[in-house]
């Protein structure tokens, strides 16, 4: 299959702009033109590039600003278009002056931000970032020329100047998009892994110098790989924070203290020892903290949980909200518990099952009528399956689970594959390689659900999954049982297929 001819044509350009080092130079030469005034200014220039980067408001603010010039000059382009086609009032040209000035306002401010984070970026994003400033200068000069043409009564003139500022204003959009989207600038880089979720023992006491910052490191087993995170001790104290800074990813454990601050050593960025917050840019986002402890002259750390944080630690959180149906399953009598199977065992044979189903039916000629049988089971029970584990299992383990949100998504996945193979010539050579894809889909689902989601499970404790184990066999039973059920999951599947 080809590329899209628009998409490959604007890599192949961008990939020009990110090779171009002849803008080095000039970028450079720019950059120290900007940094001297604000090392001789000292503290204000400071507090000014803190208000430029978004440092105190969390977020970078040129992404917001910028929406003022493409929103104005956008409403000012389309009543200009209005009027070429003969709609032109009064009203709607003061509108459109006035939208101009409003874009013009809001377009030196979004350079001024863009200028401060463009600063801190090198190599092939600062050369990306010096055509997109060049490109958007020129949209603003077109527009403020396009202002003054207007205001001479040069109308024509001025549309012109300002059709032509606004098209530059699109491909400076495009620029920017790629340095954020593709390049990844002002995204934040730290490491958010939940790991690890209960406190580990990571160093003794007696190697950590005061006032030196250390990396140590901790195994996320789901992402697969290690995060590195940086103490410094402080007294009888230990602070702890994510090594990976996350502005560009600087390495904070080889940056210093100062005033109760980790001073990253790429672009300066302060952050609290205490709160992980950026006190001084270009960073806006607080570092990932850890809850420190010492046990037996070791310094043991556990992540901490953050706003918006799915889960971080094994200890069932007392505040968790509670689904219905988790809410219903507290109230099953305990002594009924112990006897039922674990959910993880109930759903490990279930998979089995539906395994099976798929091997028979591969084994099962093409011709063969019982195939579009076989095929309908299947779908029944992987409706079912999907059916408890979304209702009763996934909100029960949401609480010691990350998984559980890629597991929606499988899912989904996995219904739109079946709803195209329902559709297909039991018969046909598209059929057996739909069913190999579900096949391999539902084995890949299923497979992590085993290998990662139902041992996370395992921290719910042994009464509770015997517990779940019990709901999810009850409602497996009415599921296959129940009349009005069955008939319905017919229909589905028969329209599924098209009749
Ligand atoms: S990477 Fe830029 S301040 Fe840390
Ligand atoms: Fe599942
Ligand atoms: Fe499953």
């Amino acid at each position: 299959m080809k590329p899209p001819r628009f998409a490959k044509a604007a890599n192949a350009g961008l990939g020009r702009i990110e090779a171009a080092t002849s803008l080095d130079t000039p970028g450079y030469a720019v950059e120290t033109a900007m940094a001297r005034p604000a090392q001789i200014a000292g503290s204000p220039a400071q507090r000014l590039g803190n208000a430029l980067h978004g440092t105190w408001f969390g977020h970078p603010i040129h992404p917001m600003l910028v929406t003022l010039p493409l929103g104005s000059w956008t409403l000012a382009f389309g009543l200009d278009l209005l009027a070429a086609l003969g709609f032109r009032t009064r009203a709607t040209e003061r509108t459109a002056d006035t939208a101009l000035r409003a874009g013009a306002a809001g377009a030196v401010a979004a350079a001024a931000a863009g200028m401060a984070d463009w600063q801190h970026t090198n190599g092939r994003d600062r050369r990306v970032g010096t055509v997109h400033a060049l490109v958007n200068g020129t949209a603003l000069a077109l527009h403020v020329a396009s202002i003054a043409l207007r205001g001479r009564g040069q109308l024509r003139e001025g549309r012109m100047a300002s059709a032509a500022g606004w098209a530059c204003m699109v491909v400076g959009g495009y620029l920017g998009g790629h340095m954020v989207y593709r390049r990844r600038i002002g995204v934040d880089q730290a490491d958010r892994s939940p790991e690890p979720r209960d406190f580990q023992p990571v160093l003794p006491l007696a190697e950590l110098e005061e006032n030196r910052p250390r990396r140590v490191e901790v195994w996320d087993g789901i992402e697969r790989k290690t995060i590195g995170i940086v103490l410094v001790r402080q007294g009888a104290r230990v602070h702890a924070m994510g090594a990976r800074c996350s502005h560009m990813g600087g390495p904070l454990d080889q940056g210093w203290v100062l005033g109760g601050t980790l001073v990253c050593p790429w672009h300066g960025s302060r952050y609290d020892l205490e709160t992980g917050w950026p006190v001084s840019g270009p960073s806006t986002c607080p570092q990932p903290r850890y809850a420190v402890r010492l046990q037996h002259g070791m310094v043991e750390i556990r992540r901490q949980q953050e706003p918006g944080d799915e889960v971080v630690t094994t200890a069932r959180p007392a505040h968790a909200p509670m689904s219905a149906p988790d809410a219903r399953l507290r109230q099953a009598p305990r002594d009924q518990a112990p006897q039922a199977r674990k959910a993880d065992e109930v759903l490990f044979e279930h998979h089995q099952l539906i395994r099976r189903l798929f091997e028979t039916i591969l084994a099962t000629p093409g011709e063969d009528p019982q195939r579009r049988d076989l095929l309908r089971t299947l779908a029944s029970e992987l409706e079912i399956h999907e059916h408890v584990e979304d209702h009763i299992f996934y909100p029960a383990v949401h609480p010691v689970s990350e998984d559980v949100p890629i597991a929606h998504s499988e899912h989904r996945q996995l219904s739109d594959l079946l709803a195209e193979t329902l559709k297909l010539n039991t018969a046909s050579p598209e059929f057996e390689e739909h069913l190999r894809a579900l096949y391999a889909a539902m084995d890949h689902h299923a497979g992590s659900e085993e290998r990662s989601m139902f041992r996370e499970a395992q921290r719910l404790g042994d009464a509770r999954l015997r517990e779940l184990g019990q709901a999810l066999e009850e409602m497996l039973e009415d599921q296959r049982t129940s009349r009005a059920r069955r008939a319905f999951r017919d229909l589905k599947i028969r329209l599924l297929e098209g009749f």
